[in-house]
């Protein structure tokens, strides 16, 4: 619920710059478009009296590939490069349903026009128009892991949530990555028994998983090492409306991850980081910081 007025976004970019920080915003497309189909119902290959969604999940209901579509997103893009003076932009590009663009003459025309051989294709096509729109802009893109099966040929980074093995193909490829596999870094996932815990998404990533995490894959190149851009903690806040919660979903969590992607590897050890973590909690106390007291 809610939206954020330009000004707002001017704000957290600048308070996030003051602190070393580039806040990269995520215009996640062609897939989880809802809301812009209940404002722009057109952009759908379907008509339809579109709602914002209010639950989470994967609607089929998705950006047409149609011209009107790419105008509207173009112009998206440079109203949001506006506000974000940053390299990268993020546009998503994850759970993607093509239902919508088999029944469409809209799409299947195009697939005709630009000789694509499936409507996964057409998600290829898809962000390669956009990364290269971006491109044009003096920006780079990022988008989610799905979009390396789906025929991108050009340099777009791939930011992996689903199995991490899918940084190989990226890497083999010649992508840069930014891992966030939903195994070790999704915080929005439980944290301990689920009867016990305030409700989350599917999943428990405990504070010993995310330690455990290894951002560093074996038998990687040097070139291809260097293209691992860094990792991320991700979370998605469909069930958490109050930042007391989010600071508990987040706390110690984010500490592990922090140790594992800022201490060499060779210092990472779960034992001495248990024995350290009390110190920490104690200045989350200080600060009156929420956080999930037990393994
Ligand atoms: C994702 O969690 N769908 C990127």
């Amino acid at each position: 619920e809610g939206f954020y007025s330009q000004e707002d976004i001017k704000e957290i970019v600048q308070y996030a710059k003051d602190r070393y920080i580039t806040v990269i915003p995520e215009i996640d497309m062609p897939g989880h478009m809802v809301a812009a189909l209940a404002a722009y119902p057109e952009l759908a290959c379907k008509a339809g009296n579109y709602r914002v969604l209010t639950y989470w999940g994967i609607s089929e209901d998705i950006l047409c590939p149609s011209e009107a579509t790419f105008e509207f997103v173009e112009n998206v893009l440079l109203e949001v490069m506006e506000l974000f003076p940053n390299e990268y932009i993020h546009i998503g590009g994850d759970e993607v349903p093509t239902t919508r663009w088999e029944n469409s003459d809209i799409a299947q025309q195009l697939m005709i026009k630009e000789g694509l051989n499936s409507e996964d294709e057409i998600q290829g096509y898809f962000y390669e128009r956009v990364s290269d729109f971006l491109a044009e802009h003096g920006r780079k893109a990022i988008g989610w892991d799905e979009i390396q099966e789906k025929g991108i040929k050009n340099k777009t980074t791939v930011m992996v949530w689903r199995n991490i093995e899918n940084t190989r193909v990226a890497l083999e490829n010649g992508h840069q990555a930014i891992l966030t596999p939903a195994d070790f870094t999704y915080l929005n996932y439980y944290q301990g028994n689920q009867s016990t815990e305030p409700l989350a998404q599917c999943c428990m990533v405990t504070l010993e998983k995310v330690y455990h995490f290894e951002p560093i894959l074996d038998e990687l190149t040097e070139v291809q090492q260097s293209l691992i851009l860094g990792a991320q903690g991700s979370m998605w806040t469909e069930y958490i409306k109050t930042n007391k919660h989010l600071e508990y979903m987040l706390s110690p969590r984010l500490l592990a991850l922090s140790e594992v992607l800022w201490t060499n590897h060779e210092l990472k050890n779960w034992t001495v980081f248990q024995q350290k973590l009390p110190l920490h909690t104690e200045n989350l106390e200080k600060l009156n910081f929420s956080y999930r007291k037990s393994n």
